[in-house]
């Protein structure tokens, strides 16, 4: 898998912009920590786990701002970018994760002086990289083994390389099990207004020779109806105690759909997607876009001036619908309180 989403090379945060995929593969290097933010709010770079990469990144460009000597004016300065950066997106609880990660680093020191606190920091959004990379390919073992011969795969969204620091939670399953010589093909929701499935998505798998067909959202109910889909997978952005899952807009439907037809719907998503402090979905803050990601085409108007919008980003789908959440630790099936706190 030659995606390399986000990465730091020579004291520059490098990201893919995804805005321009598949079109351009370009790059953005991010030099201070509003250029991140900027990149993180646009969904420049995207997805949960890369939205906690791209805030660790952050954060270290931050600490180039500072400057004297003072050990409290610098855990201070630490804080405030880790504050800053907290406000681009709402709802992937990774980032919030990973700030808390990096501000504990000079919180729970009392001890070491400005370099030596520099050099902790770095180390942390090290491991936090590592970390995912380790993740992605445990869920995706632990995920491939529901994937059989044949299987036909439903997906919405993007939940692969483009979204994580390797290759991906729903998207990795699919390519360790193409690495363990299984054959199937995947359907990819286009995944509206932003198009994350068929941009990115459809990119990804082309790229791994994965044999993939995009459908319009609205298309799901006839294919799962025709007998067509045998196993949905999806990614997350945070997951309640309960298991109630917050993912791409249109993931619930999915979900409501696939327990209708009878069919298997498994989200694959790392602990730094749960969120043990809420106990249910209801407490997860949704995140509301523009308008004009609903009402412009290409940058072009495809509506009535002045027509009103509603843009949630993301849905909620409730634990009851999910069939078993995929994690780097094994599967969490049937997914309830005390199955989330065993195998976390
Ligand atoms: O708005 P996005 O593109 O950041 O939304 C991303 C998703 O909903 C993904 O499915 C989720 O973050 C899982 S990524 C492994």
């Amino acid at each position: 898998m030659a995606i390399e989403t986000i990465k730091w090379v020579n004291g520059v945060a490098r990201i893919i912009d995804q805005t321009q995929l598949p079109n351009k593969l370009t790059y953005i290097d991010c030099r201070d920590v509003k250029t991140m933010w900027q990149a993180i709010k646009r969904l420049s770079v995207r997805g949960a786990p890369a939205i906690g990469a791209a805030g660790a990144l952050g954060v270290l460009l931050g600490l180039k701002k500072f400057e004297g000597k003072d050990r409290t004016a610098f855990i201070r300065h630490v804080r405030k970018i880790c504050d800053y950066l907290a406000t681009s997106r709402p709802t992937a609880v990774n980032l919030f994760h990973i700030l808390d990660r990096m501000r504990a680093v000079v919180d729970n020191d009392r001890n070491s002086d400005i370099k030596t606190l520099i050099k902790k920091l770095y180390q942390e959004a090290q491991e936090i990289f590592e970390e995912d990379r380790w993740a992605c390919r445990q869920m995706g073992r632990h995920g491939a083994r529901l994937i059989k011969n044949s299987s036909r795969l439903l997906t919405i969204c993007n939940a692969g390389a483009l979204a994580t620091v390797d290759y991906g939670t729903a998207e990795g399953v699919m390519y360790t099990a193409k690495a363990k010589g299984k054959k199937f093909s995947v359907y990819v929701c286009e995944t509206r207004p932003l198009l994350q499935g068929a941009r990115l998505t459809t990119w990804e798998l082309m790229r791994e020779n994965i044999d993939v067909t995009l459908i319009c959202d609205n298309m799901a109910a006839t294919l799962m109806k025709q007998g067509k889909v045998d196993i949905v997978l999806t990614g997350a952005d945070r997951i309640a105690a309960n298991g109630d899952t917050a993912n791409k807009i249109g993931t619930y439907m999915l979900a409501v759909l696939a327990k209708h037809h009878g069919i298997p719907f498994y989200v694959v998503a790392p602990k730094s997607t749960f969120d043990l402090k809420i106990t249910s979905g209801k407490q997860i803050p949704i995140e509301q876009r523009k308008s004009e990601e609903v009402t412009c085409f290409a940058g072009a108007p495809t509506v009535p001036k002045g027509v009103k919008v509603y843009n949630p980003a993301f849905d909620v789908t409730p634990a009851f619908l999910i069939s078993g959440i995929i994690t780097e630790h094994g599967i969490i099936r049937p997914v309830s309180v005390s199955n989330i706190r065993r195998v976390l």
